[in-house]
């Protein structure tokens, strides 16, 4: 028989089996496409879809006509198009974006209805942008203030971080573009990130860095991205207790492991611990590329091919993996029903500004000077170099090239027309990577004397300062070598508020930062990376036309040395590096290795409030912390019974008025407390919230149900446990306290 006659039979058989082949037949189940589709392919192909074709592409089957995966970052905005195999801009003109709030804000806003809006806007832009999987979001704990990539996180609560992670992936997964939620596990520091052992214990594990994941898995998740750092002696993006076991086994994760960005080491590992999908292999993942290889020379290319050849490597764990990565190509790139996106819609900046607007947190507010009243104001001076920077460049991988970015200066003058003048104070250079940018001392001095010269004139002053993108600062791959805020912005504010006593601070940041000053400021606001409408959401607040109501999603400490990660010295932060040298661990790499190093979580499950509270340790600010322009009453909590037994749930309810003048949104947080338990636990852990929106005089009732999950800790020998004995329910929004028992 000839080639044609060949074909021809082929073309046939396929034919045969529905009209269509079953894997093109979109009424045809996902796994009955899957399993149709895999039996079609060779050993190359299967091995083909395993590793990357491009920076962001991975491969597909050209002969079936079943197309590879775009992935783009994530997760605050789709990224600009990057070339092929460098990490440059493509330099495209039609990949701007809408940049959202950074996750840190949606964690401040505690609106879990929010993180859906946000990430059904988002699917909405991957999608029009051609984005099969979106690589975010991200919900490592914020374990210490200094961890250069904490504005990409949801805060120091397993709790708070697992009730939004949910929404966002299943509004964003419902454009069918998936979500890859990162960096599983204890990415929770960035120097050393690529070759840092982390030594923790199961219970911290469980009680602490895993929920938000789990949680992630239980909304249905479709990919999810491997850590750089190790555990347990292996790598996690191929690390068979984390993936194999836990993820895969224990928590029924059906959908596609990938790798951080040459977070692959081993061929072997590769093969057999977890992972599915290998990416940026051979490069540091953001800035550097070893010369010399290509994408046949990933770890599960040729080198893993060769194993399944000599039978090292067994077939049936290359059919898992093919089928998972057939999975969410058919769950996204081939879709029964692709939907059309959306670029910078009026919708999109809607959500954008709404997010930015429910996440400020009035962190002060003495004799109620906000919201600004601009009657009582002849000149207003804005001071901050952060009132006009573009805070959605640099970062790292989280970069968002914008179509619009409206500053808080611009939105402020926009507002009073006129009134408005400007003085940078200090200057911040440019985003660098990996590279420290000295500031020149006598610029600084001579900002700091023009702006605080012009505050002397000046009725009001508005300062927009706090950390930016640059590397030290809040930035992948480098993290933050001081508490205070840099550029001598501690010395320029005390200045200001001397000059000028009507002063608010508006501190920018993913990070808590130490605010020494906040005794000699009537007003503080604690804000983030607003994205592209912040500086309107940011106007919104200080006008009044929004009440804040965000809340710290984390702890704000007097100092570095009141957090428990910074308590045992430098084996618990930023670890210790052994004698034995680790040689290069990623080829061309200049992101710092270490030789070795080992971090020891010695704080255990004591991790933000957990330690401020049972160390008696207080912070300056609390966690879920934030003030409104209105007042909020409680009454007493009341409770369904006194008294239950296992399998019975337990209401609680409260009533909530707001006794002020105008509508303002409350965030009702519950805690429990186990004071008597066989192991130790916190003085008490976030297990429900609800935010109610009220008119002025409205009351409205809360209700929360507590069940044997919410009163639980993991006991090592056991797992999860709730013990008989008495529990404290405590509301409040940690200003106004009540307790039950
Ligand atoms: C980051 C990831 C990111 C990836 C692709 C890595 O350096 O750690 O979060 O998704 O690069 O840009």
């Amino acid at each position: 028989m000839n080639k044609l006659a060949l074909s021809i039979i082929s073309l046939t058989t396929l034919a045969a089996s529905a009209g269509n082949p079953v894997y093109l037949d979109t009424k045809a189940s996902i796994d009955d496409r899957v399993a149709d589709a895999l039996g079609r392919m060779t050993m190359e192909e299967k091995v083909n879809l395993l590793h990357a074709q491009g920076k962001f592409y991975s491969g597909g089957v050209p002969r079936l006509g079943i197309p590879g995966l775009w992935m783009s970052d994530g997760p605050h905005g789709v990224r600009a198009e990057i070339n092929w195999n460098d990490w440059g801009y493509a330099g495209w003109t039609t990949d701007s974006i809408t940049a959202f709030p950074a996750l840190t804000a949606l964690a401040a806003t505690w609106n879990p209805s929010l993180a859906q809006e946000y990430g059904r806007a988002l699917g909405e832009e991957a999608l029009y942008r051609g984005k099969n999987v979106m690589l975010g979001p991200g919900v490592n704990i914020l374990r210490t203030p200094l961890n250069g990539r904490n504005f990409e996180y949801m805060g120091e609560d397993p709790y708070l971080a697992g009730e939004l992670v949910g929404p966002y992936i299943e509004g964003l997964q419902s454009t069918g573009t998936a979500a890859c939620v990162k960096h599983f596990a204890l990415n929770n520091q960035e120097k050393w990130r690529g070759t840092v052992e982390v030594k923790i214990s199961d219970r911290a594990l469980y009680e602490i860095y895993f929920p938000a994941f789990k949680k992630a898995v239980d909304a249905g998740v479709w990919s999810v991205m491997g850590a750089y750092n190790k555990i347990w002696g292996q790598h996690c993006c191929h690390n068979d207790r984390l993936l194999n076991q836990i993820l895969k086994g224990d928590w029924g994760f059906d959908g596609v492991v990938i790798t951080d960005w040459g977070g692959a080491h081993d061929t072997r590992e590769a093969a057999t611990n977890g992972l599915d999908i290998e990416m940026g292999s051979y490069t540091n993942g953001l800035t550097t590329e070893a010369d010399g290889f290509s994408f046949n020379d990933y770890y599960l290319a040729d080198p893993y091919l060769a194993l399944l050849k000599s039978g090292e490597a067994d077939e049936a764990t290359l059919n898992d993996k093919a089928s998972r990565v057939l999975k969410l190509i058919f769950r996204t790139a081939m879709a029964p029903e692709k939907q059309v996106g959306a670029l910078c819609t009026p919708k999109h900046y809607d959500v954008a500004r709404r997010i930015g607007s429910e996440s400020l947190v009035l962190l002060k507010n003495q004799g109620n000077i906000l919201p600004i009243d601009p009657a009582k104001y002849g000149k207003i001076l804005v001071v901050g170099n952060n009132a006009t920077r573009a805070l959605n460049e640099g970062g790292g991988s989280s970069e968002l090239k914008v179509k619009d970015m409206i500053s808080p200066l611009q939105a402020l003058q926009e507002l009073w027309p006129g009134k408005v003048e400007y003085a940078e104070g200090y200057t911040s250079g440019r985003p660098l990577y990996e590279q420290h940018e000295n500031i020149d001392t006598a610029a600084l001095a001579q900002l700091r004397q023009e702006a605080v010269a012009k505050a002397k004139e000046a009725d009001l002053v508005i300062y927009v300062g706090g950390l930016n993108k640059n590397a030290y600062q809040d930035c992948e791959s480098t993290d933050r070598e001081s508490f205070n805020l840099p550029y001598q912005q501690d010395l320029l504010i005390e200045q200001l508020a001397a000059a000028c006593p009507n002063i608010v601070v508006v501190n920018l940041s993913g990070n808590p930062v130490a605010m020494d000053w906040a005794d000699r400021v009537p007003a503080i606001i604690q804000g983030w990376y607003l994205g592209s409408m912040g500086g309107y959401s940011l106007a919104d607040v200080i006008s009044g036309k929004v009440n804040p109501s965000g809340k710290l999603p984390f702890s704000i400490p007097y100092k570095l040395e009141d957090v428990g990660a910074h308590s045992f010295g430098e084996k618990a932060y930023p670890g210790v590096e052994s004698a034995t040298a680790s040689g290069t661990l990623i080829p061309g790499s200049v992101v710092e290795a270490g030789n070795n190093p080992v971090v020891d979580y010695c704080e255990d499950i004591l991790v933000g409030y957990r330690w401020h509270d049972t160390k008696k340790i207080p912070a300056r600010y609390p966690f879920g912390y934030g003030l409104s322009y209105t007042t909020f009453d409680y009454s007493k909590p009341r409770l369904s019974a006194k008294q239950i037994t296992q399998g019975e749930n337990l209401t609680v309810e409260v009533d909530v008025t707001n006794t002020g003048n105008v509508v303002g949104a409350e965030t009702v947080q519950l805690y429990i407390s186990d004071p008597k338990s066989s192991l130790p636990r916190p003085i008490k852990e976030l297990k429900g919230f609800k935010k109610v929106s009220l008119q002025p005089g409205e009351t409205a009732t809360v209700a929360f149900t507590v069940t044997p999950a919410e009163l639980s800790f993991y006991d090592p020998a056991k797992g999860w446990v709730a013990e008989p004995g008495k529990f404290i329910v405590t509301i409040g929004n940690q200003k106004a306290d009540f307790t039950l028992k």
